[in-house]
């Protein structure tokens, strides 16, 4: 049986890094995977003043009482998405910022009115043009906040903004993911006062000040996790996951069972392992707690080689299927049109050269390689660096024949 531990949060930690800026103070965090998401946003950080302290590779020392700037570098901003947590933080403690337009994977339209309906009921002026956002506020004042639609970005976006403001801020249809939780942890140790994180209503009592001078843990990651997991059933394999929060989990190993996969939960540990032919599963993806579209490419492995004839509906991204394009140059049968697509199982992938699209749909490439016979070249690997720490050294202790050729 092979084992692999699990790293902290990519989407937490992109939280967290830019919610220290709330912060007059130092404070340290610890449990960071070293990808190049978090990497930026360090460095967006210290552009901005902070001054940041590498006690090793996933632990950072921050000191957020020397920000001198209210414009953020454009060139990294617009390298990934999460740098759109540099508003709400910013916002929060000078009342005004400049960030280029984010970027990240292509998965389709990503709109950010949400966030910006968000920030002007809490009282800023928002710019969008240009390639960038402007926003400013004389002052932040709480107020209940609906949103139309349930966005991971937007309800941490407005908790960070509203951390500072003056009185309660309401967020009702709030998302749920594991990461806005984690945030809310976050803050709440460095003195903030947020309650219902985790659930469709969170209440955030503005304070004056967040006082830092704490150490947070980031937790661990559940898509990580989860892409491990996938792994293991579609190479029919069986596998220690370590260092997870296994409730956080619930959908995945559901399908997993679904397809005739054994899981044990341990807890903070999960064995997986499946020892025949997948069967055939329809999955819909859906914000937490239904199964997380970023898992969506790695299930898709899982599908493509079952026995019989599966369905996925994407219902968060207009493209997420790019990788079905790839997955059909090893020999899979699917056929995606709009936000559907149809998995008629084959019996085996063969080993071909692949791109990958974006970060999951590497992972899912990575896990399709693994399973396939023959060789599999994936190209474009800076996508999946955005969120694995050392991919390939930890498929490759558990069993895989990976190696990095060129960086
Ligand atoms: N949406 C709007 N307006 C907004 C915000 C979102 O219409 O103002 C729509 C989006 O177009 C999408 C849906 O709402 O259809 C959900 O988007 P959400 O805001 O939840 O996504 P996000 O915050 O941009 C985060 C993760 C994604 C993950 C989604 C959904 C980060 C940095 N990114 O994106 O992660 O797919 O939530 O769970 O947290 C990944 O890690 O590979 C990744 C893409």
């Amino acid at each position: 049986m092979g084992e692999v531990k699990i790293n902290g949060a990519k989407n937490a930690a992109v939280a967290i890094l830019p919610a220290t800026l709330l912060i007059d103070g130092v404070c340290t965090i610890e449990n960071l995977p070293h990808i190049s998401d978090v990497m930026i946003s360090c460095e967006i950080l210290e552009k901005l003043g902070a001054k940041i302290t590498w006690n090793n590779k996933n632990s950072v020392t921050i000191d957020t009482r020397n920000i001198h700037t209210t414009k953020a570098p454009i060139d990294l901003t617009s390298k990934f998405r999460a740098s759109y947590y540099i508003i709400g933080s910013m916002l929060g403690r000078k009342k005004e910022i400049e960030v280029g337009m984010p970027g990240g994977c292509q998965l389709g339209a990503r709109p950010i009115d949400q966030h910006v309906k968000g920030f002007e009921m809490l009282g800023a002026e928002v710019t969008v043009g240009n390639g960038t956002i402007f926003a400013t506020a004389d002052k932040l004042v709480g107020n209940s906040i609906y949103m139309d639609i349930v966005s991971v970005g937007a309800t941490i976006n407005i908790m960070l903004a509203a951390t500072l403001a003056e009185g309660t801020t309401t967020i009702d249809n709030a998302a749920k993911e594991p990461h806005i939780v984690d945030v809310a942890n976050f803050l709440n140790t460095m003195g903030a006062d947020i309650r219902g994180a985790g659930t469709d209503v969170i209440k955030i009592n503005g304070v004056k000040k967040l006082k830092g001078n704490a150490t947070y843990s980031v937790v661990p990651d559940q898509i990580e996790a989860g892409t491990f997991m996938l792994a293991a059933v579609a190479t029919r394999g069986d596998l220690l996951i370590k260092n997870c929060i296994t409730k956080h989990l619930d959908s995945i190993t559901a399908k997993i069972i679904e397809v005739g996969g054994i899981v044990e939960d341990y807890g903070d540990s999960l064995r997986v392992c499946c020892k025949k032919r997948p069967t055939k599963a329809n999955i819909k993806t859906l914000p937490h707690p239904g199964f997380p579209t970023d898992l969506q490419p790695q299930m898709g492995v899982v599908l493509s080689l079952a026995n019989g004839t599966s369905i996925i509906n994407e219902s968060i991204w207009e493209s997420r299927f790019q990788y079905t394009q790839e997955l059909n140059k090893m020999g899979a049968k699917i056929t995606a049109q709009g936000k559907t697509a149809i998995f008629e199982g084959v019996e085996k992938l063969s080993g071909a050269p692949v791109y990958s699209t974006d970060l999951r749909a590497g992972a899912a490439l990575i896990i399709a390689g693994a399973a396939a016979e023959g060789t599999t070249e994936i190209y474009n690997l800076e996508h999946i660096d955005r969120g694995y720490e050392n991919i390939e050294e930890r498929f490759r202790n558990i069993g895989a024949q990976i190696e990095r050729v060129k960086e």
